[in-house]
């Protein structure tokens, strides 16, 4: 069922777990996410960067897309459609095509601007039913050729842009896009807890989920955090399993070849990665 994640979050938020959003890059990701998720009867929110929107040819296209599959597997737990970090036109455009949710990253503008176009966008997202994520202070590694500095949000910018009537919250903590360095400091709980207390019952974002240790996860999600995204983490395990079969020439036994045999194994590593993240945040049962 294709929903605002406005619902599933305020739960969360309530019952102490996080949901997690996982990013689809094509069909095989997708389905794998749909179906470990009714499996394990959590919510999820499906995000889509503004390059894999144009990856799939268009954010038209990953709408009619989800919704079809959504429907064809019979799902039944809660699936928002989220764009992940979209420009102020790339917004725009996914409530225009049908998306569910959406995150302005309006971050790297100076704050008074980041407030009056997310102010503008909330009027929009809430006129067309749907939910959206604002962000303060950037998030650090490379997302689709912006690179942000990992510094941590200012948590009086934070309960700024939380009054402007958004549903969710990200705001930099010292996490970073893509795999950790070796000399990552780690995730800094202090501002979490003074985000968490000037921003209230507010749903707040971790973006960066891959390679945050377990302890970590649920420290964050004990101080507030309702929503975690998941990108890296599953293209990973996909490829790695996509080489080891390339790699033992099974491509070259038998119809070894053909993709849906071949896609095969990363496919499975995509689920069984998103069913531990689901179990680690909590969210398992909660649709
Ligand atoms: P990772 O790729 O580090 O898991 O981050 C995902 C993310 O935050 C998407 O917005």
């Amino acid at each position: 069922m294709l929903v605002s994640a406005k619902e599933m979050l305020d739960k969360a938020k309530a019952g102490h777990y996080a949901v997690g959003q996982f990013n689809i890059n094509n069909l095989e990701w997708t389905k794998a996410i749909l179906l470990t998720a009714e499996e394990t009867k959590s919510p999820v929110i499906l995000g889509v960067s503004e390059g894999a929107g144009k990856y799939m040819c268009g954010f038209k296209t990953v709408a009619a897309m989800v919704k079809a599959m959504d429907e064809s597997l019979g799902i039944t737990v809660p699936v928002a459609l989220h764009l992940d970090h979209g420009t102020y036109e790339g917004t725009k455009a996914c409530i225009e095509a049908g998306f569910t949710s959406v995150m302005f990253d309006g971050s790297s503008y100076e704050i008074d601007e980041n407030v009056a176009k997310t102010t503008e966008l909330v009027k929009l997202a809430h006129d067309n039913g749907i939910s959206i994520e604002a962000e303060v202070g950037a998030i650090g590694g490379e997302e689709d050729g912006v690179i942000g500095k990992g510094e941590c949000a200012d948590p009086d910018e934070c309960k700024r842009i939380a009054d402007l009537g958004i549903d969710m919250l990200a705001a930099g903590i010292g996490n970073i896009h893509g795999v950790y360095p070796d000399n990552w400091e780690g995730l800094s709980f202090d501002t979490l807890d003074a985000i968490q207390q000037k921003t209230g019952t507010m749903p707040l974002v971790l973006h960066g989920g891959t390679g945050i240790p377990d302890d970590m996860i649920k420290k964050a999600i004990d101080l507030g955090v309702s929503k975690i995204n998941v990108n890296t983490e599953c293209q990973l395990v996909f490829a790695e399993e996509t080489r080891k079969y390339i790699e033992a020439g099974k491509d070259k036994q038998g119809k070894g070849f053909d993709p849906r045999k071949l896609l095969a194994p990363g496919v499975e590593a995509i689920k069984a990665k998103v069913k531990e993240k689901i179990e680690l945040f909590g969210s398992n049962g909660k649709a």
